[in-house]
């Protein structure tokens, strides 16, 4: 079974703050870093390092040759990377010194993929495929749609949340892998369990996962609810911790067909994911998860 990544490609420009710049204030940074990252390319390694035949589609700018070796060097297929005249997408990332961040994003080449570049892309996939989605890139309602009609199965990580998410063809999703706030903006509901109740409602065969922070995640479905707690570490960059949740839930499930396992790998390699800095260079490989005394 292939698992086909179709998302953003960033480069993450990270300066460490004592804390989030206010309106009108200039502030030092103590630290410059610059990572590879995107929550395309963080979910592509993760599913990678998780064990899954991964095959990255999107594009990259001039500058974006150094993305496209790191994703190979993970052992993601790059075959399918479009190179396109527009810059890189990029992102400018401050980090404060509880580990939390704040993200301003540039689509650049990201929000360039074509109608024939789908077509093609999805070309290379089979019914029964997984396809992995996030809210980087433009044209995610035809992927879905192209995708649902070969059978594929939607994963969807309606993330970073906005108006368009509401527009697409949520129905022909298998999975949703979301947080809190993105379960309250999508269903207007606050707690967890009334979230999971809503989105059940809406789309019954779907599969969620409702990451809950420092309160773990839950998988839920028509018949059945498991719970998983966090592994509690230092936090030192929270960046990708999502991402890394998302590709050892998807991969481990692919991998071992059970759901408590996966919510248990996701939560052990997204806590050691946080205890690092950057965003694709903090996703632990399958190695350090399984080693690790967390
Ligand atoms: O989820 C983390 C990612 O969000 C960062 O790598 C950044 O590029 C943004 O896309």
């Amino acid at each position: 079974m292939k698992v086909l990544n179709f998302g953003s490609l960033n480069l993450d420009l990270v300066y460490q703050m004592e804390h989030f710049i206010r309106a009108g204030e200039t502030f030092a940074a103590s630290r410059l870093d610059k990572f590879p990252g995107g929550k395309g390319l963080n979910q592509s390694i993760a599913l990678a390092r998780a064990g899954a035949e991964v095959y990255h589609g999107g594009n990259v700018g001039p500058d974006g040759e150094a993305l496209v070796e790191t994703l190979g060097n993970a052992g993601v297929d790059t075959r399918l990377i479009r190179r396109v005249e527009e810059v890189t997408g990029h992102a400018v990332i401050q980090v404060d010194s509880r580990g939390d961040n704040s993200i301003i994003l540039y689509g650049g080449a990201n929000m360039r993929v074509t109608s024939g570049q789908i077509d093609q892309v999805l070309e290379e996939f089979a019914p029964g495929d997984y396809l992995i989605l996030q809210n980087e890139i433009n044209r995610v309602g035809e992927i879905i749609e192209k995708a649902f009609e070969k059978g594929m199965l939607i994963v969807l990580n309606p993330s970073p949340m906005n108006e368009e998410i509401r527009k697409l063809p949520l129905e022909k999703v298998s999975f949703f892998l979301l947080n809190e706030i993105e379960g309250e903006e999508l269903t207007g509901k606050r707690e967890p369990g009334e979230i999971l109740e809503e989105l059940l409602i809406r789309y019954p065969h779907a599969r969620i996962v409702l990451t809950l922070g420092g309160k773990g995640s839950v998988y839920a479905d028509a018949e059945k609810r498991i719970y998983q707690d966090i592994y509690k570490v230092e936090a030192v960059d929270t960046t990708a911790a999502g991402d890394t949740f998302t590709g050892y839930f998807i991969s481990t499930l692919i991998r071992t067909g059970s759901c408590q396992k996966a919510l248990d790998m996701a939560a052990r390699a997204s806590a050691i994911a946080v205890s690092r800095k950057g965003a694709a260079p903090s996703i632990p490989t399958l190695d350090e998860v399984c080693g690790a005394g967390i």
